[in-house]
């Protein structure tokens, strides 16, 4: 509840603003509020130069910069002679600055002299050929010996950087991405095999080898197969590559933790805008302090509901706040056409991914390195050092968060609504799409747009998640459900919860093998229907009083308490006046299952349907449609960032009289310019 201030709104500010003294960072992510900062790579330039570029970004408001990713070479420039003297000049330097320092590891780029003294921890692509110098990421992630080196260049770095008081964290390679096809990495898989399924017996039968004459009498018959093949034996890839990621992070928090202080923080940068699904996010950010990942818009301009997804997700990835560790000063180098952001669109940007629960925002990079690859990405100043046009929009943004960091402080992001995810069923669905249109991402947005537009706050979690504290929780396409999961998920129900499945749901078990219950699997008897055909759909049919798209499902009725929702009207045939969507009272709350993807229109009456029902309201009330409400909620005060990304002003009126903190204003609505923000604060819960 907001409750009405004692005092009037912007003395209660000068007061909070005056006995907020400006402190360094501390390692606690989010303590002091939010940090600004970028990649800077001191290695790159001259010495003489470094003192400039810290003063530079002083200026803009920053106070994190992150260092050393891609250093190793001139870390240690021939095996076993160290040189961390210019990287310890650097961190003072930084230090003299105010600006704290995240310190990477290098091993995403090992140096010439290793890999070619030791080929062996060069890695393999999937189509045979053995990686080079000359790019990154050209190692073995399973090679014990290149595992050995990185062990040993992050240990002398803990060693003399595990103490200093101007490192506040450490980032662990850089956007784990590529695996290895090479002989010895499929010894390991079959020892993986072997280790999960004890005996051939077992495993053949999980994965239903009798079907092409597959069956093992040997582990060392067992192929490694990453797109094309046995289904439970993709889906074991995938828990391989996990877990092999997850180890090859795990060498380097062994070396770590013991050697550095409490307070540093250990974080890896994850890539693929989020969405790459080359392993699951959730079991590699289990071991870390903090998860963080790099923003990019690449080609186009911001996608404002899909960007505020992601962000969504990746807060679920460890359930709290996270930070940006790169995104776009404005543009990149790598879509097929890198226009640049408008003005004002990164600021906007920026502001969205603190709405959603970033504690930093840091850009990729400082300055282009006048060589190397990525001459043209965005960068904040010039090949000659001085600032580029985007420089004022990063200074103007290090000023918000001054501003803002009194009431951001502590804040994080707090929903009613959970969308549910699980690696296992977007890898069961994406290795047989049936389908192509059927996108995942899409299907999530398809989802989550609505959601976010009627409570102004969702979080996407893993489906083992607790869910307790969620009135809604949708799960888009939920296609292996494990009896546990089951079990988690009706358990959420009994106590209260309205938990709405979506297309695709209950399939397979946790082998991605086919369920003999039909969908949705071991929840059918709960849900007292079941699917009875799923059908790919050339174009559009009519659902209820819309259309369906992509995908439908004829489900059919078994328990009298069940509810027929929604019909399809006249298509194929076989779905003609069949059931679309059931629902079922249980316990104290509901299972529903859609077995569609609705129009827009109809998703939104769906889900508003739905929202009603399980008492889900909007956190801050209407706004006009471009403008995007984010909260954030700390002991004893809300936060409401309120972005206008649409291209003219908006007029946005709020649900009583709050602070705004950028302009220093009490106030009870606000014209905002195009891309136009405010954050506003409200006393109480
Ligand atoms: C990221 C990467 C950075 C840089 C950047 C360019 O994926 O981590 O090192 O290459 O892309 O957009």
């Amino acid at each position: 509840m907001l409750r009405p201030f004692a005092l009037p709104l912007g003395m209660c500010w000068l007061l909070a603003m005056l006995v907020a003294v400006p402190s360094p960072l501390s390692a606690q992510p989010g303590q002091t509020g939010i940090s600004l900062g970028s990649a800077w790579y001191p290695e790159q330039w001259p010495e003489s130069r470094w003192d400039a570029d810290l003063e530079l970004m002083e200026k803009a408001h920053m106070n994190v910069v992150r260092v050393g990713e891609f250093a190793w070479s001139t870390e240690e420039p021939s095996e076993g002679h160290y040189d961390f003297g210019w990287l310890e000049r650097a961190i003072a330097l930084a230090a003299k600055h105010h600006i704290a320092v995240v310190l990477a590891t290098p091993t995403d780029a090992p140096p010439a002299w290793l890999t070619s003294k030791y080929p062996d921890t060069l890695g393999t692509d999937a189509d045979g050929h053995r990686r080079e110098h000359g790019n990154r990421r050209q190692f073995s992630y399973s090679s014990p010996q290149y595992r050995s080196f990185c062990r040993e260049i992050v240990a002398q770095l803990a060693r003399r950087f595990g103490h200093n008081p101007n490192v506040i964290g450490w980032q662990i390679d850089n956007e784990y991405t590529d695996e290895s096809f090479d002989a010895a990495t499929r010894v390991q898989f079959q020892q993986f095999l072997r280790a999960k399924y004890k005996t051939l017996d077992n495993l053949n039968r999980h994965w239903a080898t009798a079907y092409w004459s597959q069956t093992y009498t040997a582990w060392d018959q067992i192929p490694m197969e990453s797109t094309h093949g046995n289904p439970g034996l993709l889906l074991d890839h995938k828990h391989f590559v996990t877990q092999m990621w997850r180890s090859f992070q795990q060498n380097q928090i062994d070396v770590l933790r013991p050697l550095i202080l409490p307070t540093q923080f250990i974080t890896t940068n994850i890539g693929g805008l989020a969405w790459s699904d080359n392993w699951d996010h959730y079991r590699i950010t289990e071991d870390l302090s903090l998860a963080s990942w790099d923003d990019y818009v690449g080609q186009g301009h911001l996608n404002v509901a899909r960007n505020a997804m992601l962000n969504d997700f990746v807060r679920g990835w460890k359930r709290q706040n996270f930070w940006i560790m790169e995104t776009e000063p404005g543009s990149v180098n790598w879509a097929p056409v890198n226009n640049a952001l408008d003005r004002g669109e990164t600021r906007a940007l920026a502001w969205q991914t603190v709405g959603h629960g970033a504690d930093a925002v840091l850009y990729w990079q400082w300055r282009s390195a006048l060589g190397g690859q990525e001459q043209y990405h965005g960068a904040i100043v010039g090949p000659d050092g001085t600032p580029l046009p985007i420089y004022t929009e990063i200074e103007q943004l290090g000023k918000d968060f001054a501003a803002a960091n009194p009431a951001l402080k502590g804040t994080s992001p707090k929903s009613d609504v959970a969308m549910l995810f699980t690696y296992d069923s977007r890898w069961a669905i994406d290795f047989q799409q049936h389908s192509k249109l059927y996108d995942q991402q899409q299907v999530l947005l398809d989802f989550y747009s609505p959601l976010e537009s009627i409570a102004q706050s969702v979080d996407v979690v893993e489906a083992t998640a607790p869910l307790d504290s969620y009135k809604l929780v949708v799960a888009p396409s939920l296609n292996v459900i494990p009896q546990a999961l089951a079990d988690h998920l009706l358990a959420y129900v009994r106590a209260g919860g309205h938990l709405i499945l979506g297309p695709r749901s209950g399939m397979k078990d946790e082998y991605n093998a086919l369920n003999t219950e039909r969908q949705p699997g071991p929840l059918v008897p709960a849900l007292g229907g079941r699917v009875e055909q799923y059908y790919a759909l050339e174009g559009s049919i009519p659902v209820g009083d819309g259309t369906a798209l992509i995908w439908a499902e004829q489900l059919s009725a078994s328990n009298p308490a069940t509810t027929v929702e929604l019909r399809y009207g006249k298509s194929n045939g076989w779905l003609d006046g069949q059931p679309a969507m059931l629902t079922r009272a249980l316990g104290k709350g509901s299972i529903t299952y859609l077995g569609t993807l609705p129009d827009a229109a109809l998703m939104h009456s769906l889900m508003e349907t739905a929202a009603t029902n399980a008492g889900v309201h909007a956190a801050f009330g209407p706004v006009p449609a471009e403008v995007e409400v984010c909260r954030r909620v700390g002991r004893d005060r809300v936060v409401y960032i309120v972005i206008n990304h649409g291209r003219s002003p908006a007029h946005v009126n709020f649900p009583g009289r709050m602070h705004d903190a950028l302009t220093n204003k009490d106030l009870t609505t606000v014209e905002l310019p195009a891309q136009g923000v405010a954050v506003l604060v409200a006393e109480g819960r």
